[in-house]
């Protein structure tokens, strides 16, 4: 009987993994390692997780379903709890995916995945340690289309959060080589496929602007790799459980037969919500931090921290979307799970239930805010666009 750790169950694919999975009712045992003062409080914040996808009801049966150790995975190498020592799978969801939290990024998903590593080790049944890294670890230089080989440890990263990623790769590989670990690098998970806006908006106002804006850092037959939530639950659910697996690396992607043209998401949007018939996308360069600020001023305005902060994480992510990168998946489609549905095919079912762009953003606020400076009256500063 598999008995299967989870790290990150409160967060956006845990959630999407334990309400892929729970219902199956196939013997497996789930224990949700969670930050929380006891299980009940723990039981709760999963629960409340599990309500994105479904009613309150079947969130909270959901939720009864699995065992809860109210931990920190950074400090699992302490954690002597004994239920850890029979699992015999581990599913490593949890990070800081902060995109500017610093050292702390490093220290959390580096040092704290070692030290969940450690523990690991002392699981005398596990037969799978599945990782999840970021297809984006592979640095910025890497495409147009990125294979699925280990990260080149002197790549140039956007952001801090993709070389902390990369460096936890890095560092798994070389502390731990007995280790019965695999890799899964998702892409961009925006949305889920039936449920549309409903579990998480997380990226999915990132889309909404850039079409309110009219404006692109790239050409509008430029690709994005984003792949739905529940698809990507379903591919991590093969990854851990398929007995035999042709690798120890996998992007969890769209890959060349799903990816995402801007141009195919302009007529879908048109398609969804019609406006004149055209809706004329222009080109702008990134390093032109004017035209993007007057754009962002006349179609949002910039009046509040909040709006600030969504320019600021609106250039960031652009910065992503002028790589112009996709991110092969043959090894995932080998491995018999079927292509992922490209945004354009759902969009429709995102629009139908999403709250106004702005507080979508609001939503996904905590990723963009900068780490307060050292000191004890340091405060988090409102952030400067
Ligand atoms: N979403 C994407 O587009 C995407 C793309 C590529 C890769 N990924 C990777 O996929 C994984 C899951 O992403 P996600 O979008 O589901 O993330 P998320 O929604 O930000 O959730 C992060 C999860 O990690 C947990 N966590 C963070 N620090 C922890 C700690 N010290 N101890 C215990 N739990 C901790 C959080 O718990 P709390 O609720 O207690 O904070 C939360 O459950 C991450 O490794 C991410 O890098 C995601």
């Amino acid at each position: 009987m598999a008995r299967i750790l989870l790290t990150g169950a409160t967060g956006l694919l845990g959630g999407a993994v334990l309400h892929e999975t729970l219902d199956r009712d196939d013997g497996t045992s789930w224990i949700c390692l969670v930050r929380c003062a006891n299980a009940d409080q723990g039981r709760q914040r999963v629960a409340a997780r599990l309500a994105r996808f479904t009613d309150p009801f079947t969130a909270q049966r959901l939720a009864r379903k699995v065992e809860i150790v109210p931990g920190d995975f950074t400090q699992a190498d302490h954690d002597n709890d004994p239920r850890l020592d029979g699992v015999t799978h581990i599913l490593h969801l949890a990070a800081d995916t902060s995109y500017f939290g610093g050292e702390r990024l490093f220290r959390t998903n580096r040092d704290g995945t070692l030290a969940l590593a450690r523990r690991a080790a002392r699981m005398r049944n596990l037969q799978r340690f599945l990782h999840i890294g970021t297809a984006m670890s592979c640095g910025a230089e890497a495409g147009p289309v990125v294979a699925e080989s280990r990260p080149d440890p002197e790549a140039r990263h956007l952001v801090p959060y993709t070389a902390s990623k990369a460096a936890t790769e890095e560092a798994l590989a070389a502390e731990f080589p007995d280790l019965p670990l695999v890799v899964a690098r998702p892409s961009i998970v925006v949305g889920h496929s039936t449920l549309g806006a409903g579990p998480s908006s997380s990226i999915l106002w990132l889309v909404r602007a850039a079409d309110r804006l009219r404006l692109l850092p790239c050409a509008p037959e430029s690709c994005c790799d984003i792949v739905p939530a529940d698809w990507a639950a379903g591919a991590l659910l093969t990854l851990l459980r398929k007995h035999d697996l042709a690798h120890d690396l996998y992007h969890v992607s769209a890959g060349l037969p799903s990816v995402t043209r801007w141009s195919a998401l302009n007529r879908a949007f048109e398609a969804a919500e019609p406006s004149d018939g055209v809706r004329a996308l222009s080109c702008f360069d990134l390093s032109d931090r004017a035209a993007l600020r007057d754009r962002f001023r006349a179609v949002f305005g910039l009046d509040s921290p909040l709006k600030q902060t969504m320019l600021r994480a609106t250039r960031a992510y652009y910065a992503f979307c002028a790589l112009d990168m996709t991110f092969a998946n043959d090894r995932l489609l080998a491995e018999g799970v079927a292509p992922a549905p490209a945004l354009s095919d759902y969009l429709a079912t995102c629009l139908a239930n999403s709250a106004p762009i702005i507080d979508q953003f609001a939503d996904d606020l905590e990723m963009f805010v900068p780490p307060p400076a050292p000191g004890p009256a340091a405060l988090p500063q409102a952030v400067v666009a």
